[in-house]
């Protein structure tokens, strides 16, 4: 059983207090873990709870850690470790809001995925084959090597270009891929006379003109590290358009030009064709913009992968709305935008269940915590984005990916502990 839960406040990638969780069972075992935080959130996430005031920017999350430490220690001592939907129901009832507000997603996500670590390391299992069913696969991964919007304090209002690697020999080959990509990125950025300085997600942040010179210096770098654009190396992006709607016009204010959601929708399609090789595109429109969002999927929807982020925020109830209004064909899954493993992994499966794919992700805030990599894999979500392959709170999901992908040589025995009897509706 959990014997206690001790929280305490540590530091993400940006340098933001964020919260992590150590569970200790009863027969000794530890688990541990950290919680990220995203800058372009969707409105619809559960809340992220801070201190306010003037401690660390009003950023501080001492009343998280506090929460965690009495509250929800106290009401889960004593539970099964292993009836991960049990633990994380109690917690959701013990909030008693819609949102997480009261005690915070960052405190109640910490104790959530901590727990599914000690009942994996208490039963000395891989967190991927612990949550995991069978036939698990190695993910395709998408990343984002140069970095706009929110990320990068530069000209560019697309958030994320990301290459993907497309045909590979093993998870390895294509990652191996991809580093020599980056690398080519960098000569491609610096003999075009910009700076390669780093955004938030380990891309490089050049202060370009426009997103079709970034999609421009992708397809020369593929290119000259010696691969094929669309075969073995392709390209994706999020537009995270929420950043750039005005909510006024429901217009987009794109770039120092003013686009009509139809006019957007015809600049995306004109990207499409000059850049065959782009296979998927994330938030092409506003969370609150689902007439366009829904008409773009009619439309591309057959030949692009469209991928919806910042509208459905991992929240069942919203995935369930979005795919009643036929928007997007992928869903984005952050464990932080809803806040427990339980909740996350009813998203995915509503979502595959009604034939859209799941991309696993990261969030621009990280810790060195790999969690999402062992996920991605026991959901065998298929894809999954983390960033660039630099900067060790991004690599370090790459590189636990290479090391599952030593273990799944071999054969394990499945530990189902999620059976698929979540009712939908
Ligand atoms: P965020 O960005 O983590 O800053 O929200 C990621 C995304 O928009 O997909
Ligand atoms: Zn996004």
């Amino acid at each position: 059983v959990i014997e206690s839960i001790k929280a305490r406040e540590i530091f993400d990638s940006r340098g933001n207090p964020t919260v992590e969780v150590d569970v200790i069972l009863s027969d000794g075992t530890r688990g541990r873990a950290e919680v990220p935080s995203g800058a372009s959130t969707g409105e619809k996430e559960a809340v992220e709870l801070r201190d306010g005031g003037t401690r660390l920017q009003g950023k501080g999350v001492h009343k998280a850690v506090m929460n965690v430490n009495q509250d929800i220690a106290q009401a889960l001592k004593g539970t099964d470790p292993f009836n991960q939907a049990l633990v994380d129901q109690m917690m959701i009832d013990l909030d008693g809001t819609e949102n997480k507000r009261k005690l915070g997603a960052n405190a109640i996500l910490g104790v959530s995925m901590a727990v599914a670590r000690a009942a994996a390391n208490s039963l000395k299992v891989p967190l991927y084959r612990y949550l995991g069913g069978t036939d698990l696969e190695l993910p395709q991964t998408f990343h984002n090597v140069i970095n706009g919007g929110e990320h990068a304090d530069n000209g560019i209002d697309i958030q994320e270009f990301m290459i993907t690697p497309v045909e590979r020999d093993s998870f390895r080959d294509g990652f191996e891929k991809i580093v020599n990509t980056y690398h080519v990125l960098k000569k491609v950025i610096e003999e075009a006379g910009y700076t390669t300085g780093l955004g938030d997600e380990g891309g490089f942040a050049p202060d370009l003109s426009s997103s079709e010179e970034a999609l421009q210096m992708l397809h020369d770098a593929i290119l000259k590290a010696g691969y094929t654009p669309g075969k073995e190396i392709a390209i994706a992006f999020d537009a995270a358009a929420s950043y750039f709607f005005n909510r006024e016009t429901k217009n987009y204010d794109f770039e120092g030009k003013t686009y009509s959601p139809r006019e957007l929708g015809e600049y995306y399609a004109s990207l499409f064709e000059k850049f065959p090789e782009i296979i998927s595109i994330e938030d092409p429109y506003g969370e609150e913009d689902w007439d366009s969002f829904a008409e773009f999927t009619e439309k591309y929807g057959q030949q692009i992968q469209i991928v919806a982020d910042d509208p459905v925020c991992t929240n069942p109830k919203l995935i369930r709305e979005a795919i009643k209004k036929g928007m997007a064909n992928s869903i984005l899954i952050k464990l932080n935008q809803i806040g427990t493993v339980t909740k996350t992994l009813e998203a995915i499966r509503l979502a595959r269940k009604n034939g859209y794919t799941t991309m696993m992700s990261h969030r621009s805030g990280e810790t060195g915590d790999p969690f999402i990599a062992d996920f991605t894999v026991a959901t065998n979500s298929a894809e999954l984005k983390s960033g660039a392959p630099a900067r060790s709170e991004r690599v370090e999901k790459y590189n636990q990916l290479l090391r599952i992908e030593e273990e799944l040589g071999q054969a394990g025995t499945r530990l189902a502990h999620f059976p698929d009897n979540v009712d939908y509706d």
